[in-house]
């Protein structure tokens, strides 16, 4: 009898130490992590699909423990036709309430699955279940710019920042794709700095949103035709109020900017007031924060929300999301160079 027991033991052990995945080769996940890496924790689903659905557990060997469970699923290195075809992270979320932001695995249009981070908290955009088509932090070790844009390297600033290079006006463009998602919103946001001297919304009644209407960034969707979403300016001094200057700043009175963009902009200048602008880049006043906006400029950032915007776009399907920076008179003579943008569509 104590043989018999002893064995019974002994195979467990054997057992237990079989199935006792090594760090690194199979995926593990408490069950709660696997509700974070995928789809909503069963909701309707068998265990297997609420692990196997999500794309990072594709073909690996899942260890689930949790209270009262303990298993081994092997997912098939194809996603399981019976997922649920949850093709957005606002799917996600009216899924589950209580996703957190995180990177989900996000079923195509033509079935195929992606993964893509969701913003889920209701911090920046002002409600959840963001879908991420653009990230760019210059400040991340290894990070580069978008393909479109051109990394600039100043020694008063301690990383690489996205810029133009163009002799004349002129804009240059850098595509993000929904992935076919059909959205009707977009939030996002963009922090950049002023170099030498941009013109703000200076000539835009002559040349239309297609061109150079403004000194900065112009958000649009689609190209047939394009379609405004939001203008990020840069302006020339904050305590001033010609054409190059930013139309919100106090007793602006010339009709900037153009009515396609209408309130729909921030605008920001980086050059401490009283100094006169030069060849430099003015790190230490980062345009569109909402902050250090002194002397005329102040109402320029007394929008809470900078430097987020949150737009409803009527009609836009699935569209590809365009980010154009522009300058009027060629970037030796004005730039705003980015090092943070952020897209996101619901
Ligand atoms: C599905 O669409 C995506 C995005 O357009 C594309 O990258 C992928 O190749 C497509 N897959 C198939 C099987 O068509
Ligand atoms: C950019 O990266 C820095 C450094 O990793 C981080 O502190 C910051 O929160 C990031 N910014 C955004 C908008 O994600
Ligand atoms: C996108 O959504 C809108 C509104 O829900 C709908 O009318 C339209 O047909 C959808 N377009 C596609 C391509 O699914």
């Amino acid at each position: 009898m104590a043989a018999k027991k002893a064995a019974t033991v002994t195979s467990i052990l054997i057992l237990l130490t079989a199935f006792n995945i090594p760090e690194g080769l199979g995926s593990y996940c408490m069950a709660t992590d696997c509700t974070n890496t995928g789809y909503h924790q069963n909701n309707g689903l068998s265990l297997y699909l609420s692990v196997c659905c999500a794309i990072s557990n594709l073909g690996q060997t899942v260890t689930i423990r949790d209270n009262g469970i303990s298993k081994y699923i092997l997912c098939p290195k194809l996603r399981p036709k019976s997922c649920p075809e949850l093709m957005s992270c606002q799917e996600i979320l009216e899924a589950n309430s209580e996703a957190a932001s995180g990177e989900y695995s996000i079923a195509h249009l033509n079935s195929t699955v992606y993964t893509a981070y969701c913003k889920m908290d209701i911090t920046d955009c002002g409600e959840g279940g963001w879908t991420r088509i653009a990230y760019i932090n210059m400040t991340e070790p290894g990070a580069s710019c978008p393909d479109g844009l051109v990394t600039k390297d100043y020694n008063n600033i301690d990383h690489s920042v996205c810029g133009i290079n163009l002799g004349g006006a002129g804009c240059l463009s850098a595509f993000f794709s929904t992935n076919g998602l059909n959205y009707s919103k977009v939030c996002g946001q963009i922090r950049g700095y002023q170099y030498h001297s941009p013109d703000a919304f200076q000539g835009s009644l002559s040349v239309g949103l297609d061109s150079y209407y403004v000194s900065g960034y112009s958000i649009t969707q689609g190209d047939n035709p394009r379609q405004h979403i939001w203008s990020y300016a840069g302006g020339v001094y904050q305590n001033d109020i010609t054409q190059y200057d930013c139309p919100c700043n106090t007793d602006f009175t010339l009709n900037l900017p153009p009515s396609f963009v209408s309130n729909d902009y921030y605008c920001e200048a980086g050059l401490p007031v009283g100094q006169a602008y030069s060849a430099l880049l003015y790190p230490n006043d980062p345009l569109w924060d909402g902050k250090q906006c002194l002397g005329l400029e102040g109402p320029c950032c007394t929008n809470p929300k900078m430097p987020w915007f949150n737009k409803a776009i009527e009609g836009a399907g699935s569209s590809y999301i365009e980010v154009r920076s522009c300058t009027r008179f060629g970037s030796a003579g004005g730039d705003t160079p980015l090092d943070i943008l952020e897209l996101y569509v619901k």
